[in-house]
């Protein structure tokens, strides 16, 4: 029935998400989730949003939670934009501003696929930009003069999979250099050690910020994120949300969201637990022949010395593992390992101990 399809629809790619398996005693190490829960206060509230209430549309403006956001960076509610996890308020990004009389998007060559996959369904011009050897962000390639103005900019910081970061003087900079491109910085995992851009929005119109409460929240499953940037840039995420879905966020998960976002205390607990575990999870990696990537998200990037990445992924599978090994070019010796509890971490060490010795 192919057929009956638009035009389009037969030459996308699409994204393919880290599998979700259901194996006994499965250590899902593969998607970047957070190992603690949500905060306790955030689930009261979703349980407290289960009401006759449901019956009604959710507020198509999100106030109350666009202002929680917005005081939780010292910014204003028109400064905010929500979405259905960071990913859709990415496809809205991408069909805002990236399509601008032909000029291209300008991104890394190693980032978050997703970006790709949104060049290719949104039809956006895109020159990519390759990372150097040791997989960090050439400003000069950003900076330089060129022929052709970019449309727009986009780069995740920490990087996805590498998990190196930026300093916030690059970023300035790169937004510096086209105030006539909107510039978008992905920090969906700012917060395991990175610095947030957000607090150079007040100088600089064209960046925008965007997060998510999928990872540092441990909100996966409940599709929230948000993006940040001045109200005219705002202005342009709206028109387009409210020419595609006007609800994207339901009741129960304003309600958890806000809750969440107002829980600093629980939120810095786990990801200073989170962040400890990572560097004792890099010692032990080097300790077992992996060369990691400096990493200031909640997860790694490994490379063994002798064993090729697609079987030892393979076997730790066999093992009830999972972890992510991506078959794209410069990247298919790595492993991007999602960092766990101290004692999911411990499980993971042993087992790739019985693993390379075989
Ligand atoms: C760099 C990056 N950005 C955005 C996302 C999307 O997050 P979500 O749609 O869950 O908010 C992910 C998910 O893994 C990611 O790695």
């Amino acid at each position: 029935m192919t057929t009956l399809w638009s035009d389009h629809i037969a030459g996308l790619t699409p994204y393919v998400p880290g599998e979700q398996a259901r194996i006994p005693n499965l250590l899902k190490l593969n998607t970047n989730e957070n190992p603690y829960g949500p905060s306790p206060k955030a689930i009261e509230a979703m349980r407290a949003a289960v009401t006759d209430d449901l019956r009604l549309y959710p507020d198509y403006q999100a106030q109350a939670l666009r202002q929680a956001v917005a005081r939780r960076y010292r910014l204003t509610a028109d400064q905010v934009f929500l979405g259905n996890g960071s990913d859709e308020v990415l496809a809205h990004v991408f069909n805002a501003f990236f399509l601008r009389g032909g000029r291209p998007l300008w991104l890394p060559d190693v980032t978050y696929s997703f970006y790709r996959t949104y060049c290719r369904f949104f039809q956006v011009p895109h020159r990519l930009i390759p990372l150097a050897d040791d997989f960090t962000l050439k400003v000069a390639d950003y900076t330089a003069v060129s022929e052709q103005e970019p449309a727009g900019i986009i780069f995740a910081n920490p990087n996805a999979p590498t998990g190196c970061a930026l300093g916030l003087d690059t970023i300035a900079a790169i937004a510096a250099a086209h105030p006539d491109s909107a510039v978008v910085v992905d920090e969906a995992y700012v917060d395991f050690g990175a610095e947030s851009a957000a607090a150079l929005l007040a100088d600089t119109p064209n960046l925008m910020v965007v997060h998510t409460l999928s990872k540092s929240r441990s909100l996966a499953g409940l599709r929230v994120g948000y993006a940040l940037a001045s109200p005219e840039l705002i202005q342009g995420l709206l028109r387009v949300k409210d020419s595609f879905n006007s609800y994207p966020l339901d009741r129960i998960a304003l309600a958890g969201a806000q809750a969440a976002i107002e829980d600093e205390a629980w939120f810095e607990r786990t990801c200073r637990a989170v962040i400890d575990a990572r560097e004792q999870l890099v010692r032990e990696l080097q300790g077992l022949g992996f060369a990691v990537l400096p990493s200031q998200a909640n997860f790694v990037f490994a490379r063994h010395r002798s064993h090729e990445a697609a079987i030892i992924a393979r076997r730790l599978r066999d093992h009830g593992i999972l972890v992510r090994h991506f078959q794209a070019p410069r990247i298919e010796q790595y492993l991007r390992i999602t960092v766990g509890t101290p004692e999911q971490c411990a499980r993971l060490c042993d087992t790739l101990k019985s693993v390379l010795s075989t």
